[in-house]
């Protein structure tokens, strides 16, 4: 992504080569902030305070900050605390262990003096193959949306819905669901984007209506409320979400809302895509409704708005009157039955546990 003509990455190792830089996401869109993550503390505190959030940016921070860690201390002690602290940060995004055990993996057996470099260089591989891999989504996603496009008369723009932000700020670039519309809209094809707002956090309107900005696309910004009725009168073509986990038999876990979403698009016969890179699989559940823990966060989230005043001041104001409870879960699962395809860096596969098998034998 090129910001102000810059190619830029949401995380990389800063140039004394003793910490890494961030994009401080909880900014957005208002001011655009980078930061210092330099101790193993301050990794864990940029996934938890979402200063960094989307699954597989949450992976390429966590192994960067074990990297951080053993830089300071590289006992065996300090190895298993670092993998405890990161491992606690966030419950629900998969990639984030998948990327704790890929840096365990290639330090654990190795002498102390080692380990800080093995963890960097397996850090910097995780980062290079997310931007690989999302490369590969989109080329994939973008057949469908050039399929779409061609059975449209007259130049007619292609309408994508998406949800919450799995964008190029989700990932360390391109993006998971964005990548394929980044490429149809390079290419010259006339795409426009609905952008759920996503409450509690807003993602959607705070940072995927931020990037997509940044990157030319034409976008509209709704309410989270608003798709099913876009949906009902023929404005959406296709929905394409991102994900924080899928099982192995294809369920889909992303943010709050989405199971919504997924049943607005089966009534109306909208096409309901998952973007999805290889570490997102976990293998080792099924049942998603039963068996991933959704991440459940502070009320102040729901009870309170961010935004700027028109003097240009951030302001914080409170919308749910004092003495009402408020409940916020992060995630939700939409049952692979409703998800018409899964577009993964190995091809559009069907949301069935044969298919992800036989895209990727080696995880499975
Ligand atoms: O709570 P967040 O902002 O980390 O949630 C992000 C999402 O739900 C994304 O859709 C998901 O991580 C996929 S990112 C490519």
């Amino acid at each position: 992504m090129k910001i102000d003509g810059k190619p830029t990455r949401t995380i990389w190792v800063e140039g004394d080569g003793d910490a890494v830089g961030i994009i401080d996401q909880t900014q957005l869109p208002h001011r655009f902030v980078t930061t210092r993550v330099a101790t193993l503390e301050e990794a864990a505190h940029a996934i938890k305070s979402m200063q960094v959030r989307g699954a597989p940016l949450i992976g390429a921070a966590a192994a960067y900050g074990m990297w951080l860690a053993l830089k300071a201390d590289a006992s065996d002690e300090a190895l298993e605390r670092a993998y405890a602290v990161l491992h606690a940060t966030r419950p629900t995004a998969i990639n984030l262990k998948w990327a704790l055990d890929e840096v365990m993996a290639v330090v654990r057996n190795r002498p102390r003096a080692e380990r800080a470099a093995a963890a960097l260089k397996r850090a910097n591989e995780i980062a290079e193959e997310d931007v690989a891999i999302n490369q590969g989504i989109g080329r994939n996603g973008l057949k469908l949306i050039e399929g779409i496009a061609a059975r449209k008369k007259n130049g007619e723009r292609v309408n994508v819905l998406t949800h919450c932000n799995a964008g190029w700020l989700a990932t360390v670039d391109w993006g998971t669901a964005t990548a394929p519309i980044y490429m149809a809209h390079d290419k010259g094809l006339p795409i426009h984007v609905f952008a759920d707002e996503t409450r509690p956090r807003n993602q959607g309107a705070s940072l995927t209506a931020w990037e997509l900005n940044k990157h030319g696309v034409p976008h509209t910004v709704i309410p989270d409320n608003t798709g099913g009725h876009l949906m009902q009168h023929g404005m959406v073509d296709l929905v394409i979400v991102g994900t924080d986990r899928v099982t192995a038999q294809g369920d889909v876990c992303n943010k709050i809302g989405t199971y919504l979403k997924a049943l607005a698009a089966r009534d109306n016969n909208v096409p309901f895509y998952v973007a999805l890179p290889s570490p997102t699989i976990d293998f080792t559940v099924s049942d998603g409704v039963a068996e991933i823990p959704i991440e459940q966060r502070g009320p102040e989230e729901v009870a309170m708005m961010t935004g700027k005043t028109k003097d240009g001041r951030i302001e914080t104001v409170q919308i749910v009157p004092d003495g009402s409870d408020v409940a916020n879960y992060a995630f939700d699962v939409t049952p692979a039955r409703l998800v018409t395809g899964l577009i993964t860096e190995r091809g559009v596969l069907k949301a069935e546990r044969a298919a992800l098998k036989a895209a990727f034998p080696e995880r499975a």
